[in-house]
C-alpha cells in the first residue's frame, strides 16, 4: 500500500508537479484545492502522466469543519505538504487581509488538525523572499531575515515563526520550511506546467507567452543594477527538482528522532542568472527571437539573490539536476502546448 500524503494547493503550479514527483516515489497524494488560482484541467494533464485521476477534495483549507473531515476520512495519512496560498504580491498590498485570512489560516487550521489527528510532518512552501536583498550572496539559511516589503512576504515570515513557537511549544508536530527560489519550467511531457492568471507577473511565463505571441513584447525591468549586465538576478530552479525536494524534505521529517521539530532549508540551484542571461537562454533553445525592450525598474524588485544549497544537500540529500536551458525548454514546450488547446 502506498504511503498518503495530504497535499494541499496539489492542483496548483508547484503542488501538482509535487504529485507527479510523490507517485513517482511510490507515495499516493491527496488533494485538497478550491482551483482559487488553478484549474481542473490539470487533474487531466495528472492523470496523463501518473496513469489515474489523483484523489481530490474540492474545498478551502481555511474551513476547519471540511478539513477535519477529509483528515478522519483519509485515515494513516502520513504527512502535509502545504502549498495552498495567495501569491501575487502587487495583489497582496491592495487585499492584505485576504492574504493574512487565507495564507495565515490555513497554516493554523492544518496544524491544530494535524496535532488533533496525531499527523506529524509537514512540509511548508515559504520562499526567499524572507530574505530581501541580502547584504552578502550567496543566501544561507543563517542570513538574516529582512522586513517583508509586502503582505504576502509577511505571511511566510509569520507562518514561519508559528512554525518555530510551535516547536518551542514541543508540540509533536515536525516541520520542514523550504525556502523556494525562482521556481520554472514544466514536466518534460508537457502536460502540466504554470497556468498564470491573467497577465503573468512571473518573468518567465511572459517571456514564453510573447514567443508564442501571446503578448507584444516583454520590458526588462531595468539595466542599470549593480550586476555584470545591470539586469537583476535570480536562481532559477526547475520546478520538478523542487518538487523531489518536498519528498526528501518529507522523507527527513519522517526520520527525525526529536518530538518536536523545525527549521528551513534553501531550495535553488546555487547559481544566478540575470534577466538577459534568461532571455538568450530562452532564445537558444526554444529558436525563437524574444521581442523585448529595457524599461523603467519595476518597484520593490530585488538586484540580486541566489542561493546557498549546503544544507539541502547535506541535510535533505537533495541537489537540482536541471540547468536554465533544460528548465526554459521544458517551459516552451508547455505554452506550445497550451496554445495548440
Ligand atoms: C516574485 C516575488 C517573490 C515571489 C515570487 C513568486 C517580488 C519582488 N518578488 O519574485 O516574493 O515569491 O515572485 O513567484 O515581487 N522581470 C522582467 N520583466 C517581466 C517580469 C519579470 O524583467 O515582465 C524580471 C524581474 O524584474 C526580476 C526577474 O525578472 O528581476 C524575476 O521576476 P519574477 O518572475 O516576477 O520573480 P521575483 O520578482 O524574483
Amino acid at each position: 500500500m502506498r504511503r498518503k500524503i495530504l497535499v494541499t494547493g496539489g492542483a496548483g503550479y508547484i503542488g501538482s508537479h509535487t504529485v507527479v514527483a510523490l507517485h513517482n516515489t511510490g507515495y499516493e497524494a491527496v488533494i485538497v484545492d478550491n482551483f482559487a488560482n488553478s484549474s481542473k484541467s490539470v487533474l487531466d494533464g495528472l492523470e496523463g502522466i501518473i496513469g489515474r485521476r489523483p484523489k481530490l477534495y474540492e474545498l478551502d483549507c481555511t474551513d476547519r469543519k471540511a478539513m477535519r473531515e477529509v483528515f478522519q476520512k483519509e485515515k494513516g495519512l502520513q504527512g502535509v505538504i502545504h502549498f495552498a496560498a495567495f501569491k501575487a504580491v502587487g495583489e497582496s498590498v491592495n487585499e492584505p487581509l485576504k492574504y493574512y485570512q487565507n495564507n495565515l489560516g490555513s497554516l493554523l487550521v492544518l496544524l491544530e488538525l494535524m496535532e488533533e489527528e496525531g499527523v506529524k510532518n509537514l512540509v511548508f512552501s515559504s520562499s526567499c523572499t524572507v530574505y530581501g536583498q541580502p547584504e552578502k550572496l550567496p543566501v544561507t539559511e543563517e542570513t538574516p531575515t529582512q522586513p517583508a516589503t509586502s503582505p504576502y512576504g509577511r505571511t511566510k515570515q509569520m507562518c514561519e515563526d508559528i512554525l518555530s513557537d510551535l516547536r518551542k511549544s514541543k508540540s509533536p508536530v515536525r516541520s520542514l520550511a523550504l525556502r523556494y527560489f525562482n521556481p520554472i519550467g514544466a514536466h518534460e511531457s508537457g502536460l502540466i506546467g504554470e497556468l498564470p492568471n491573467g497577465v503573468p507577473n512571473n518573468l518567465i511565463p511572459f517571456v514564453t507567452q510573447t514567443a508564442a505571441g501571446i503578448r507584444e513584447q516583454i520590458t526588462v525591468f531595468g539595466d542599470n543594477y549593480n550586476t555584470p549586465d545591470g539586469t537583476c538576478i535570480r536562481d532559477y530552479i526547475h520546478v520538478m527538482d523542487l518538487a523531489d525536494a518536498h519528498i526528501k524534505a518529507f522523507e527527513y521529517l519522517d526520520k527525525v528522532s526529536e518530538e518536536s521539530f523545525y527549521d528551513t532549508v534553501n531550495v535553488g540551484t546555487g547559481k544566478g542568472n540575470s534577466v538577459l542571461e534568461v532571455i538568450q537562454a530562452f532564445e537558444k533553445v526554444s529558436g525563437e527571437k524574444l521581442n523585448y525592450k529595457i524599461g523603467d525598474r519595476r518597484s520593490g524588485d530585488i538586484e540580486k539573490v541566489w542561493a546557498n544549497v549546503d544544507k539541502a544537500n547535506q541535510v535533505l540529500n537533495w541537489q537540482a539536476k536541471h540547468d536554465i536551458e533544460k528548465s526554459l525548454d521544458d517551459a516552451w514546450r508547455w505554452q506550445q502546448q497550451l496554445s495548440k488547446k
